[in-house]
């Protein structure tokens, strides 16, 4: 039996057992037999849930590189690792071989290291979907210095403030980026940001958009030119299985955001194992995941996973809905996609398109469907379903976060059996814990609770960057020998999750507690209805109320609203009961969303609170203008 690769349901409960009954051997194994390692490790797991500190496959050395590239030169050397799709689809797509991506990343590490970037720098990585994005993540990791990718849709300010946390040396960027049919001064924002910070010593510039741009004597360098001088091969930096690889930023609900420090082994070993199994990769397939690079989705899920299983990695730079909204569907076409892994909120701004768009394209190459960031909607889900999917790909709704490296919850396609909504089962290595507010495990089936972890996995983040403090109250105290997700999820009557939504989304009318999500999905059932979201607000009697934006699928929707509402509230009364009617529906046009597509509720909480003093920073949302709107119409 492989523990590495699972295919069927009897062997996943196998395996899963093995896994809980034996964490050390079960990846120590794994480790042992599908990696590169320069040293064996001396000691698989130590823990301590009090300091906190987690340590996996101590004493060993490696380079992710060589297990992302290397290796694979000899049997894949000119299999194409880096399937790069741009904005314009007009211009070619680029094949990027193993071959060839052992040569740029190289090169692109021989030119860190001649601007003084050593082991343990950090380098600010603040580039758009191109091949350099990924280029410079590994180039990176082969010198040991520790990338911080920032999202190129955060402003200045908010790019300022994470440069400045980690004291990133050296920061590469781009003349500007293409999106849809507009292009953004990234070098403009950047030269901005960095009038803040004083640790950059070096910019470095890719020629993206041929524009003109302003150089900084002495701090900016075009990078084709370094490029070009430099030398073809880079020998790895042999890393402890602990030192850090990478600093990613997630925002917390209050404060500055945590830079979430993940290390080099045990990341490692978990993105490979859970890219292969959830997306039950094959050799010939051609994976694509729509998210940036600059998300936790893009590291694990675009980059280190699918590489060190020698896969081919679709990149794409551009927007769903440019040039039309068949995009995606046009490039699943054009590159025979077997597996395809997107967020919710692509899904529903598809599904309120004309199915023309759908149709028009061949998707029979498609095998796996894939979701993560939130909880999906049944009528989404099944949008994707019937649509993309034809009937015959099954959905994995893959849980994780930031914090946790790779995929934690999710089914594992052809096994379990997909059911709307659910995350389903824990993956190997993976022990959930559902715990009550006074700090019990709630045991058993059919119960609900804030989700935790009581076992360490392999790629959890291991620290706050310079504040360990922070990581220790926000994640190890609320429950003892726990990792606290700050999510909640039910199991059901066979032992499968659902996430409900973030615990601080929960809501609680008249002492029922009431999870925003189910609210949302009967609501989004209404043929009216394109999105919505539901909050509480303080209420008299009640103790909460619940407070109901609402998206309509045609802006200036005829139909009298107040029937509108009431048919709203006779289908939440239908599927959840008149404990969860909404008091007040407010129509709008949009919902303050930040850049990875989550919606804002802390933002619309406050606002159906009547308590719009102090909203916090709104200038990184992806849709600022939107907030006004909503509290210009809010219903008092
Ligand atoms: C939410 C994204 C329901 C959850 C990888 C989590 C989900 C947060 C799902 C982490 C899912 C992610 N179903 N909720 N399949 N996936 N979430 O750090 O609330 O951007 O805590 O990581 O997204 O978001 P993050």
């Amino acid at each position: 039996m492989s523990n590495y690769h699972i295919k069927h349901l009897e062997e996943y409960f196998q395996v899963y057992r093995k896994s809980v009954r034996n964490p050390e051997s079960y990846w120590e194994e794994i480790a042992e037999e599908h990696f590169m390692w320069h040293k064996r490790w001396d000691n698989v797991l130590s823990y301590d849930f009090e300091k906190p500190e987690f340590k996996w496959f101590e004493g060993a050395k490696l380079n992710i590189t060589e297990n992302c590239i290397d290796r694979h030169l000899r049997t894949r050397g000119d299999k194409t690792a880096i399937l790069f799709e741009p904005n314009n689809p007009d211009e070619e797509a680029q094949h990027i071989s193993y071959n060839e991506l052992h040569e740029r990343v190289a090169k692109m590490a021989n030119v860190f290291k001649s601007q003084g970037v050593k082991k343990g720098d950090r380098v600010c990585i603040y580039l758009p979907m191109i091949p350099e994005l990924a280029v410079s993540v590994l180039a990176c990791a082969r010198i040991g210095a520790i990338h911080s990718v920032v999202f190129a849709g955060f402003s200045s300010s908010a790019l300022a403030t994470r440069i400045n946390d980690s004291d990133c040396k050296l920061v590469i960027t781009s003349d500007g980026s293409f999106r849809g049919s507009k292009t953004i001064d990234l070098k403009g924002i950047v030269d901005e940001g960095l009038k803040k910070c004083d640790s950059v010593e070096t910019v470095l510039v890719v020629n993206r958009i041929n524009a003109e741009i302003e150089m900084k004597e002495g701090r900016d360098q075009w990078l084709q030119p370094l490029l070009e001088k430099a030398e073809t091969t880079c020998a790895p930096e042999i890393m402890d299985a602990e030192d850090p690889l990478f600093i990613l930023y997630t925002s917390g609900s209050t404060g500055t955001p945590k830079g979430m420090v993940h290390t080099t082994a045990g990341y490692m070993v978990y993105s490979a194992f859970t890219f292969k199994n959830v997306f039950q990769y094959r050799e010939d397939d051609v994976y694509w995941c729509t998210a940036d690079i600059g998300w936790i989705t893009g590291h694990s899920y675009i980059v280190y996973g699918p590489l060190a299983n020698g896969a081919t990695t679709v990149m794409f730079e551009g927007v769903p809905s440019y040039p039309d909204y068949g995009r995606f569907w046009e490039i699943v076409e054009k590159h025979k996609v077997t597996q395809f892994y997107t967020a919710p909120t692509a899904i529903r701004a598809l599904a309120k398109e004309n199915l023309e768009h759908v149709e028009k394209y061949d998707l029979t190459s498609l095998k796996v469907l894939g979701t993560v960031g939130e909880p999906i909607n049944e009528e989404a889900w099944h949008w994707y379903d019937e649509n993309i999917g034809k009937k015959k790909c099954p959905i994995v709704d893959t849980w994780w976060q930031t914090e946790t490296g790779g995929i934690m919850i999710s089914p594992i396609p052809y096994s379990t059996p997909a059911i709307p909504t659910f995350a389903t089962l824990p993956l190997p290595g993976i022990q959930p814990a559902l715990m009550d507010e006074e700090g019990n495990e709630i045991k058993g089936n059919q119960v609900d609770g804030r989700l935790c972890i009581k076992f360490p996995w392999p790629s959890m983040a291991r620290t706050i960057w310079g504040n360990h403090q922070r990581y220790k109250d926000t994640y190890f105290s609320a429950f003892k020998n726990m990792y606290f997700t700050g999510d909640g999820a039910l199991r059901d009557s066979v032992g499968y999750y659902r996430i409900t939504g973030r615990v601080d989304d929960v809501v609680i009318v008249s002492g029922h507690n009431l999870g925003t999500a189910p609210i949302e999905d009967a609501i989004n059932e209404h043929p009216a209805v394109a999105e919505s979201a539901i909050v509480g607000y303080p209420h008299e009697v009640k103790g909460n109320a619940l407070y109901g934006y609402v998206i309509l699928k045609e802006t200036g929707e005829s139909r009298n609203q107040d029937n509108l509402r009431k048919e709203i509230n006779q289908l939440i009364s239908d599927r959840i009961g008149p404990i969860a009617k909404l008091d007040k529906i407010q129509f709008t046009n949009g919902l303050p969303k930040t850049r990875s597509g989550k919606i804002m509720r802390r933002i619309l909480r406050k606002i159906a609170s009547n308590d719009t003093s102090n909203l916090g920073d709104t200038s990184t949302l992806l849709n600022p203008e939107i907030v006004q709107e909503v509290m210009d119409n809010v219903i008092k």
